[in-house]
């Protein structure tokens, strides 16, 4: 989809569709911003008359199609979009009248799609015009590759024009939309990772599309393949990939910024879990909903996405991205509860359960980020426990980790860009919990505080370093549509983390 900014008024632009957001109406005869007025004369007065009629309010999520009467006109039709209360409209808004916008536009082939801001506050601020972009990109996903064409199938946007007024400052605006393009456009590659099958994705396919990212962007890749984990004594990640005829991977993507940038600046460093197939291994998994577990490397996709959009966005500080892929599968090869094994960091684990695999891949994959690459901070995201769905359902995420100010920033990012993610405890009586009588820990606890017991298992292996454990089982996909998610992966966390590095600085970590 091409996003554009247009500085030209709606009467002047072609359109298949245009959209126009409005909050909340009152009275049957309300005053028109002066765009609008004129636009609704040279479309034969419709917007008028659904006003008049009482037929739109402007509640947040309404939408409203009317048909312009006028030869006049160069849209083919209008679609009105419920903000909502003028004094509550933020970002989020936006991000989802666009994502309406392109979905209804889809469902009519209107290719060409323009929409036009008539409040002039709104379209002078850049992180409105940037969620604009971000909703009409995202909306446009569809994981339909492996389905052939129907006639009832929607037609793609092609092309969607942002009207922001004369006031608003065109130049600024077309890097604001071209962020929010990138965003999402990462936002949808790891969507698309998240939500291919395991068959057609195992690791070494998630290494070959990080590759692939990597050549694209510019981005450094290194992927270490079964003889150098094993030079690397990540029996961990070993361990849980050994059961599968698909090898296990460790795969690092690495931007270091253009230019003439301080040498030396430690870089920040994200972490993804990557099991492609999370079968539970020999402690399996209840067959019902287990075709969902295709999802269990949506942290490593999430990573994918993110690394790209910091190449694409040329960050001016060096980014880690470091993923663990693995299939958890049984079999004859498969590792067994009982089993003890050693992590890259020398700490030796009792596998209580091998459906506890996340952890056990994210302890070498923590470990080599932080002794690799000395980061300043370290954030690593899985789909790590049901105990996390269940507290806090697909409405946040959750947050661990082990410095204040690290939480703070990341809880930020997260509000900031409608991806909520919620503090939860991780205490020392944590780690207890998972001490175990043979080895130095073990990878599953009581059920109880499960969500926090699987973190301060992490906590083991990161140690000291600044860092901070997303768990996204709840938030990394979806059965219910929003208006710009489709059913299905959500690649939740890429603008969390952009967002998170915007302006990010070591400095700001201090208390
Ligand atoms: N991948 C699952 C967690 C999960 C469950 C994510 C449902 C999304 C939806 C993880 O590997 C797992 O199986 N965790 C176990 C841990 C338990 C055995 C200690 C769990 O949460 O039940
Ligand atoms: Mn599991
Ligand atoms: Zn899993």
């Amino acid at each position: 989809m091409k996003i554009s900014i247009d500085t030209r008024t709606a009467q002047e632009v072609s359109a298949d569709l245009l959209a126009i957001p409005l909050s909340t109406v009152r009275g049957r005869n309300p005053k028109l911003p002066s765009g609008l007025a004129s636009l609704d004369r040279s479309a034969g007065g419709p917007i008028r008359a659904v006003l008049a009629n009482r037929d739109f309010s402007g509640k947040a999520g309404e939408t409203l199609l009317v048909y312009p009467t006028s030869t006049r006109s160069r849209c083919k039709r209008i679609l009105l979009l419920g903000l909502g209360n003028a004094a509550s409209v933020d970002a989020e808004s936006l991000r989802r009248a666009a994502g309406r916008a392109v979905s209804q536009a889809g469902g009519k082939r209107a290719g060409r799609v323009a929409l036009m801001l008539t409040d002039p506050k709104l379209a002078g601020d850049l992180d409105n015009v940037q969620a604009l972009a971000e909703g009409a990109v995202l909306a446009g996903y569809r994981f339909d590759d492996y389905r052939g064409k129907r006639d009832s199938d929607s037609g793609p946007v092609r092309s969607f024009s942002l009207l922001l007024g004369r006031e608003a400052p065109a130049r600024e605006a077309r890097a604001a939309a071209s962020r929010g393009t990138i965003l999402a456009e990462s936002q949808n590659v790891a969507r698309q990772l998240s939500n291919e099958p395991a068959n057609f994705l195992p690791p070494v396919e998630l290494a070959r599309a990080a590759r692939s990212v990597a050549r694209e962007t510019g981005l450094k890749v290194r992927v270490l393949d079964v003889a150098q984990l094993k030079r690397h004594k990540m029996g961990a990640i070993l361990a849980v990939g050994g059961g599968s005829v698909h090898e296990p991977r460790l795969i690092v993507l690495e931007h270091r910024p253009s230019g003439s940038q301080p040498a030396g600046k430690r870089p920040f460093c994200m972490v993804g879990k990557g099991i492609t197939f999370d079968s539970g291994g020999i402690s399996i998994k209840p067959s019902a909903g287990m075709d969902e577990m295709k999802h269990d490397m949506s942290g490593a996709a999430t990573v994918v996405g993110a690394m790209r959009a910091c190449a694409l966005l040329d960050l001016p500080y060096p980014v880690v991205g470091v993923i663990a892929a693995a299939e958890n599968l049984p079999s004859a090869t498969a590792y067994r509860p009982g089993d003890i094994v050693t992590a890259m960091s020398g700490k030796t684990i009792e596998v209580l359960n091998t459906d506890a695999e996340g952890r056990v891949v994210l302890a070498d994959a923590l470990h080599y980020a932080r002794t690799e690459f000395d980061p300043c901070a370290m954030v690593d995201l899985a789909t790590l426990t049901g105990a996390c769905m269940v507290a806090l359902g697909r409405f946040a995420t959750g947050l661990f980790g082990n410095h204040p100010q690290l939480s703070e920033l990341v809880r930020t990012a997260g509000d900031s860009v409608s991806e909520r993610v919620w503090p939860m405890p991780l205490l020392p009586e944590h780690k207890d919990e998972i001490r175990s009588q043979v080895a130095d820990i073990k990878n599953a606890g009581v059920r109880h505080a499960g969500a926090s017991t699987a973190a301060a298992f992490l906590w083991h292996f990161a140690e000291d370093t600044p860092w901070v454990h997303l768990d996204i089982a709840g938030t990394g996909w979806t059965s219910k549509t929003g208006p710009y998610q489709p059913r299905g992966a959500t690649g939740v966390g890429v603008r969390l983390l952009l967002e998170l590095l915007r302006d990010f600085d070591e400095s700001r970590l201090e208390a």
